[in-house]
């Protein structure tokens, strides 16, 4: 019976048992799945427009392949990730065409634009560092084809967030010129990659339930308390600040303590309208269109492959 099937749910939930693609599930636990795993991989194919605006312009050839390598990374864990929504039921189109009709989220960083070379070395460190941090307690979320995905990812993050610190500690012990476009780069990144971790314990709608079916397995405020104590030593070893005068060490807590973010922004970039979410969304829809061709012809292709094999 239906009571059955939920106590046997609740129970492997309870137990830290994780759920299978073929295990029954409640509804409302696959949608958000459905959301949060789609939401997930759109955001790694959009990010890699930011990155590919510096793709032609790396200072060497070692720069350049390493972002090549990076870059490449990031459309394989947006394939992973598709493939995990599709576990699940959902049809890989119907999500990716929901993204470009503006109906599904993607991470509110990539709308910011990349400026000058550093933000390639910034991106890596703070984005890639705050995509670990929550990425890492994911490895841990209850359902199994995610929590598997998300193993091999934060390895390959682990790689990007190490040479993003690399390429800034290059700058950091460069020219005053460098110095300055280093801090410049992080003056603009910090606050939105603070805001990765979404809105406050407080604000956030999907968190109770998410916490209740171990989606999630700490809080939006929790991560980013990790990520703010896990970056500042780095920041300080460069040398560098960031843009928030209440920043400072907590000894009674053991934490650092950060200033107020900026929601106003943060919605207005969710609902559309940061500075480069046309862009964006645009860019992907031009390259939907113009592979579509390409989709035509692999079905085609699968079906006189079928067609043969009767
Ligand atoms: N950018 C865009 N949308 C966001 C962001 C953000 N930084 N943070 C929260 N939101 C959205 C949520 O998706 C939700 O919208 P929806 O209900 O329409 O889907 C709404 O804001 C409210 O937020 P929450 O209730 O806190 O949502 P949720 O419980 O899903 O938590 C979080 C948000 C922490 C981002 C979660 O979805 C998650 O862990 N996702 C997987 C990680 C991820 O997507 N990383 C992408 C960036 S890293 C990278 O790609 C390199």
């Amino acid at each position: 019976t239906h009571e059955q099937q939920q106590a046997y749910f609740d129970a492997n939930i309870a137990a830290d048992t994780p759920i299978e693609a073929k295990d029954w599930m409640p509804d409302a636990y696959r949608q958000t799945l459905i959301r949060q795993i789609g939401q997930h991989a759109h955001s790694e194919v959009i990010g890699m427009l930011p990155e590919a605006n510096w793709l032609t312009r790396a200072p060497s050839l070692r720069r350049k392949a390493i972002l090549l390598a990076k870059i490449q990374d990031e459309a394989g864990h947006g394939l992973y990730l598709y493939s995990a929504a599709e576990t699940l039921g959902c049809s890989r189109p119907d999500i990716y065409e929901k993204m470009l009709d503006g109906k599904m989220k993607y991470s509110s960083i990539f709308n910011y634009p990349t400026l000058n070379w550093a933000d390639i070395g910034v991106i890596g460190w703070l984005v890639d560092g705050a995509a670990i941090v929550n990425q890492v307690a994911l490895c841990r979320t209850s359902y199994a084809p995610y929590a598997r995905a998300m193993v091999k990812i934060c390895k390959e993050e682990s790689f990007h967030q190490r040479q993003g610190y690399e390429a800034a500690m290059a700058m950091a012990n460069g020219s005053a010129e460098q110095r300055a476009m280093l801090q410049d780069s992080i003056n603009r990144f910090w606050w939105p990659a603070l805001m990765m971790f979404g809105p406050t314990d407080s604000d956030s709608p999907n968190s109770a339930q998410s916490m209740v079916w171990k989606i999630k397995r700490h809080s939006n405020d929790e991560l980013r308390q990790k990520f703010v104590d896990n970056t500042v030593p780095q920041l300080e070893a460069l040398n560098m600040t960031v843009p928030d005068p209440d920043l400072k060490w907590d000894e009674a807590s053991g934490h650092y303590r950060f200033g107020t973010i900026n929601w106003d922004e943060f919605y207005q970039v969710i609902k559309g309208h940061g500075l480069c979410n046309h862009e964006r969304v645009g860019a992907k829809r031009r390259a939907w269109e113009e592979g579509s061709w390409v989709r035509e012809a692999a079905m085609a292709h699968a079906e006189k492959h079928a067609v043969k094999a009767a």
